[in-house]
């Protein structure tokens, strides 16, 4: 392939608006990564559909706020492609293709559907589409022909997937030899690269509320109501820094607090750019000789100066949503060239061009 630069893609379902767990998970990766890669951003309301059937008009609204996240966090769409995922019919196909590669069972064994199932609840009653749904994202990857994929942890067993099913199809179809290694693929006459996963720099941010019944920290989720968003205002986020669980036996600032699974000290070790700052209250915060509104006040700057350039970003979307709808649509048209290019690829591979 020949390429002026990587290609790089990820995305999200439309299940609602997007929070710093979010931004540190993969968000801040890809605005870094723009310059590097040549990016593809996929905003995956058909996914949403798995657990979201019955609240389609939500869904078409996540799709609108997705995008204005994507532009306000600064994903620039002069370099950087951002689309619609129902608008792209080679998905659709290739998911029906690729469902040949993947045994049921294999289906079964993905711990991220296995946990989604427990923590939303679906019991025995989900759809067909939501078993088809890791099927679905590696058509989503595929589609793109992409060299990495950056998300965050929970997606792990999907990208799993995406590189066995570009194994099989490359071994089956493009008669590349099944002992070869994943970077020499495509070199060996594959259609597509085994993906590079890259994941952010936390793998997990926990939520600004306390700990389960077993102790552990929960992680940040809209769900949870425990998450700050990347649309929050300043007064949100400091009203939700000094309602933040922090060590509950420490009821005044001259007693010694806890910094270990202390959501506050995690926060300031993950947002705080001064870190020296961040060591010394630690050990006064030990020894009882700072408070905790002192060192949420302190967060809250650092929170508020991270959004800043955030809000004015979204702002200005916020205020032209045509412009959104522009992006989204010439984002849209130019995937599909190259999800096209792919389909007709893979269907010469497996030889099922008939005119
Ligand atoms: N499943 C991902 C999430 O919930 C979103 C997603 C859909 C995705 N298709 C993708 C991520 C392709 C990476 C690549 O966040």
């Amino acid at each position: 392939m020949n390429r002026l630069k990587p290609r790089l893609l990820t995305g999200d379902t439309t299940t609602g608006r997007l929070h710093l767990g979010h931004w540190v998970g993969s968000l801040e990766n890809r605005v870094a990564l723009q310059k590097e890669f040549d990016c593809y951003f996929i905003i995956a309301n058909v996914q949403a559909f798995t657990t979201r059937m019955d609240r389609p008009g939500e869904v078409h609204q996540s799709v609108i706020d997705i995008a204005i996240d994507y532009l306000a966090a600064g994903i620039n769409p002069q370099i950087s492609t951002i689309f619609i995922q129902s608008e792209i019919k080679a998905i659709a196909e290739l998911t029906i293709f690729f469902s040949m590669l993947v045994p049921f069972p294999r289906l079964m064994r993905n711990p991220t559907i296995k946990d989604e199932i427990r923590d939303k609840g679906l019991g025995e009653n989900y759809p067909v589409g939501f078993l088809l749904y890791p099927i679905n994202q590696v058509a989503d990857i595929l589609t793109f022909r992409p060299e990495i994929v950056p998300v965050g942890e929970d997606q792990i067993p999907h990208i799993e997937l995406t590189r066995e099913v570009a194994r099989k199809f490359n071994q089956l179809y493009c008669g590349v030899d099944s002992h070869t290694a994943d970077e020499d693929y495509v070199a060996k006459g594959g259609l597509f690269p085994i993906v590079d996963l890259k994941l952010g720099r936390t793998r997990r941010l926990i939520g600004t509320g306390g700990p389960d019944c077993a102790g552990h920290l929960l992680k940040m989720s809209k769900s949870l109501n425990n998450a700050i968003f990347l649309s929050d205002n300043a007064d949100t986020i400091a009203k939700k820094v000094m309602n933040m669980y922090t060590d509950p036996k420490r009821l005044k600032a001259s007693d010694k607090g806890e910094i270990e699974n202390n959501p506050l000290w995690i926060f300031h070790d993950i947002f705080n750019p001064d870190a020296v700052w961040v060591d010394e209250a630690k050990e006064r915060y030990r020894a009882g000789k700072i408070g905790d509104v002192e060192c949420k006040k302190k967060l809250i700057d650092v929170l508020v100066a991270l959004i800043g350039p955030i809000a004015a970003r979204r702002a200005f979307y916020e205020k032209d949503q045509t412009e959104v709808l522009a992006i989204l649509k010439q984002g849209t048209d130019k995937a599909n060239a190259v999800a096209e290019e792919t389909l007709k690829l893979a269907k010469e591979f497996m030889q099922q061009i008939y005119f």
